[in-house]
């Protein structure tokens, strides 16, 4: 079996730097800064260009958006997600547009679009977070959400802050590497490979 060696050098910084923190700093991010997240968002490749992907999102604490927001994430998520900045919540319209079929696609395309926010923020030394805990049926009602849309993640994004602002046990794990699969685990040029 060919092995896959990579060049550890390689690796851009934008990505090998980038990790899920949980303890944000409450600094705001500038309208500017944000915008430039969906900009980079709305470049993204998708099936048919479609585009499937929605963002609803709050900067502003006071208002009613960000409490919904917050208000559908689970408490295990509300503990740390309390002081980023930029909440948001993110959906896909299920079907295409053009002719009203399933788009297999769409949460994939969604996940592409995240990337690219993911690696601006990174240039701009912001931080992504995304949530898969949070309760789907209470965002469709706090929303409003036509059935064409479907929530998928939140995400929670920031500055790094103090880690003693987050819970102890969440502490711990901050600045552990999360582990991976070795490369030869997950790409192949066999015919006969057993996926695991
Ligand atoms: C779709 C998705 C859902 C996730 N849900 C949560 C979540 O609800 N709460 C949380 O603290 N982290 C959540 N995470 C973060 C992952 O645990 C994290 O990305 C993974 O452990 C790898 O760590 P890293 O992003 O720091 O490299 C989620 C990540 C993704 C992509």
């Amino acid at each position: 079996m060919k092995t896959i060696n990579p060049d550890k050098n390689q690796l851009h910084e934008l990505l090998a730097n980038r990790w899920s923190p949980r303890a944000f700093s409450y600094e705001m991010l500038s309208e500017t800064e944000v915008a430039n997240l969906f900009e980079a968002a709305r470049w993204a490749a998708s099936a048919n260009n479609e585009q499937p992907w929605r963002f609803i999102y709050s900067t502003d604490r006071n208002s009613e958006t960000y409490r919904r927001l917050f208000e559908c994430l689970v408490p295990f998520n509300q503990d740390w997600a309390k002081t980023a900045p930029l909440l948001m919540l993110t959906l896909v319209r299920t079907n295409f547009t053009k002719n009203n079929k399933f788009n297999r696609y769409a949460q994939h395309d969604l996940g592409l679009a995240i990337g690219n926010m993911t690696v601006q923020a990174a240039s701009a030394g912001i931080y992504v977070h995304n949530m898969g805990g949070f309760e789907i049926e209470k965002a469709k009602e706090l929303f409003g959400i036509s059935p064409d849309f479907e929530p998928v993640t939140m995400i929670a994004a920031g500055r790094l802050g103090d880690i003693n602002q987050i819970p102890s046990d969440l502490q711990e794990t901050e600045f552990t590497m999360q582990k991976r699969k070795g490369i030869n685990e997950i790409a192949t040029t066999d015919f006969n490979f057993d996926l695991i």
